[in-house]
């Protein structure tokens, strides 16, 4: 993204309100590797930012204070373990500056949802602290610190449609030649909590069916819905499906409303469907939303820029 040069270059401090908004994630592909003696596994997988956004509004402040509005509004807790909290300290520490700063915080993504809304997050109050600090650091600085705070984040700073190695943390940017994919998403009643989905992932065998992304990114590259619905896979999705197996209902409610393929988003329970294009996506949504088989149909389409300042 062309942005990107112009995120580089040495900035001032804001003084004025700084408004950040930062994009969901789905998985195009999520193979699972061995558990790593950290206790993370390793991961393969092909991370794809999407136009569902939260957005955070930083202004100055003489100490650290968060609200919040929409999605998981009263669920989430805005207190030292709120990933926005942490990686407010997390960037002051880098930075040396004190971590003072009002933030508020409006949610679309839905929690728990197996679309990194709390790394969405966190990833988002990094660029805008650094913006409104006037850090001056470089995405790839800002990488390094998310790394620290959530194997996603360094994904949502970075945005679009990009390769995860390691646990997640390492990305690198797949070039897919400016095309635009159209998504459909059912967003599930409850969550489901990642390191529950990774232990059942672990207690059913730690069976993988994802092998390399060879044919993902052949297919990206291709730019044919046919030829990506063939080529998404999710590693997570057996062991969301096992603790949730009315999701099964809700994939198969996708592919008889006519999506081309539906998968687990992540570690779940978001259901996400590949649709031929913007029109397509708008009759599946609506022939889900009939079904009354979740709680939220969303649309969106990606790739999609990570956390930007508005
Ligand atoms: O990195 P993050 O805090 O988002 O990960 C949440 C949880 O998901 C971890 O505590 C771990 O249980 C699981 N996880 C994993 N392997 C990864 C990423 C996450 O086991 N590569």
């Amino acid at each position: 993204f062309s942005e990107d040069e112009e995120f580089d270059r040495p900035r001032l401090a804001a003084h004025g309100p700084v408004r950040v908004r930062v994009p969901a994630k789905i998985n195009l592909h999520l193979h699972v590797g061995p558990t790593r003696p950290d206790g993370y596994h390793e991961l393969t997988t092909v991370y794809h930012a999407i136009g569902l956004y939260d957005e955070i509004t930083a202004r100055r402040g003489d100490t650290l204070t968060l609200t919040m509005e929409g999605e998981g509004t009263g669920e989430l807790s805005l207190g030292e373990d709120n990933l926005v909290v942490r990686a407010v300290r997390a960037l002051a520490a880098e930075t040396g500056h004190d971590p003072h700063a009002r933030l508020h915080l409006k949610k679309q993504i839905p929690i728990a949802a197996g679309l990194a809304g709390g790394s969405a997050d966190a990833a988002a109050a990094l660029v805008a602290c650094d913006q409104l600090w006037g850090t001056g650091m470089s995405r790839d600085d800002l990488a390094v610190v998310a790394a620290t705070l959530g194997s996603d984040i360094p994904f949502l700073v970075l945005g679009g449609t990009a390769l995860g190695t390691g646990r997640g943390e390492l990305v690198s940017p797949i070039l897919t030649g400016g095309h635009t994919w159209h998504w459909v998403l059912a967003v599930a009643e409850e969550g489901l909590s990642t390191p529950v989905v990774y232990r059942a992932f672990d207690e059913l065998g730690g069976r993988t069916n994802a092998g390399p992304p060879d044919g993902l990114m052949a297919a990206l590259r291709q730019r044919d819905p046919e030829v990506l619905a063939g080529e998404l896979a999710n590693d997570l999705q057996a062991a969301a499906l096992h603790l949730r197996p009315e999701l099964q209902q809700v994939l198969d409610a996708g592919i008889e409303a006519g999506a081309l393929a539906g998968l687990i988003s992540g570690s779940g329970p978001t259901c996400v469907f590949l649709a031929e294009d913007g029109r397509h996506a708008a009759l599946i949504a609506a022939d889900l939303e009939e079904r009354r088989c979740c709680r939220a149909v969303r649309t969106a389409v990606g790739p999609v820029p990570g956390a930007r300042v508005l």
